[in-house]
């Protein structure tokens, strides 16, 4: 069994590494109609057969969603059914079948609910919520599963990164690739993050923190191990620019990406632009002192500023934590108001029941 958290110890613990009390369960069984009632049981361990899909094809995928305790009191989630939303999509090429969005979240309220006293309140504590979907036909020929689990699991957490909040260092090895055009590199299923564990653990020889995704032979760079990669610079025209990745298959669409687009857009205070950014034109810009900063977005580890990028055998130091008014702290403080209910935001969702 996990271990569980001490409610008296207000201390939000290692990202992932322990568990609330409750959990959410729900079957799928195509020869009963398909969804059964959902149930609220206590954390347990799941039984499986060996033959179980999950076990074999990695028949599985997953959402990572936040929440939060707000200033006021008020528990709150950051746009939940756009990860719900992004669910289906996972399960719709996973062959899993999808789910009624509206009634999930329903019922993550309810567990959040039941389970509200792990939510750290500490200033930057959350309740991480890991809804996650597999396959469990005891079926060992490769095929659509016509059975399946969702189950719903609770974290309390703090930062992501065993650095707190110093800034990052990623590799960035041009001989592994994390997804290719026609894959399934933007979707949030389990066999997009398997692989990667390899090359995050040579990541960390180097002592980074996580690989920095590249692509292709002029060497994209696509998105880093858990986050969105955006680089504000200077542009050929002499103007501020906020460029991130397109969302043409290579990369998950980021709910936090997103909002950042989303923000800025509003702001309307600099160039947004989603197209290619390659490792040449971080280093030119580099050398021309027109990179501002390059940081990560994602729900796990929110805004994270990177500093160093290791690449072919050295180190490039980024300038972003000399920028005296860096984008990034304005979009973790601009996001932070939102989660902990400090501004009144469409985007922060209240936990009902
Ligand atoms: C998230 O940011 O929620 C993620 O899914 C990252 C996770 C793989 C730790």
């Amino acid at each position: 069994m996990p271990e569980t958290i001490d409610k008296s110890n207000q201390q939000a613990p290692k990202f992932g590494s322990v568990f609330t009390d409750h959990m959410l369960r729900m079957e799928y069984d195509g020869e009963r109609g398909g969804w059964q009632q959902p149930e609220i049981t206590k954390m347990e361990n799941i039984s499986l057969h060996p033959a179980a899909r999950v076990l074999h094809y990695a028949t599985t995928l997953f959402e990572g969603m936040k929440a939060f305790r707000g200033v006021d009191g008020k528990i709150r989630l950051f746009r939940p059914l756009l990860n719900l939303q992004r669910l289906n999509q996972s399960a719709e090429r996973a062959c899993l079948p999808k789910v009624n969005k509206h009634d999930l979240l329903r019922h993550i309220e309810k567990l959040i609910r039941l389970d509200e006293n792990f939510i750290p309140f500490t200033k930057e504590g959350s309740l991480y919520i890991r809804p996650t979907l597999i396959g469990t036909d005891a079926q060992i020929g490769v095929g659509v599963p016509n059975r399946a689990l969702l189950f719903v699991i609770l974290s309390p957490t703090a930062s992501y990164f065993d650095s707190g909040s110093k800034p990052l260092r990623l590799m960035a090895d041009p001989n592994y690739v994390r997804a290719w055009i026609g894959g399934a590199g933007d979707r949030k299923i389990g066999s997009n993050y398997g692989p990667t564990i390899y090359v995050q653990a040579k990541a960390q020889m180097y002592g980074c923190q996580q690989a920095l995704w590249l692509y292709g032979e002029d060497e994209q760079i696509t998105e880093a191990g858990t986050m969105a990669i955006f680089a504000h610079f200077i542009n050929d025209k002499g103007e501020r620019e906020l460029r991130t990745a397109p969302l043409n298959g290579l990369i998950l669409p980021s709910i936090t990406r997103r909002s950042i687009l989303e923000l800025s857009r509003e702001w309307n205070e600099f160039n947004v632009v989603e197209d290619k950014f390659t490792m040449s034109d971080l280093i030119r810009l580099r050398q021309e002192n027109r990179l501002l900063e390059l940081f990560g977005a994602g729900t796990a580890c929110l805004i994270s500023p990177v500093s160093e990028i290791f690449y072919r055998n050295r180190i490039i130091r980024l300038p972003t934590k000399d920028h005296p008014n860096p984008l990034y702290s304005r979009f973790y403080k601009s996001l932070n108001d939102i989660y902990y209910g400090r501004v009144n935001h469409p985007w922060g969702y209240e936990v009902g029941v």
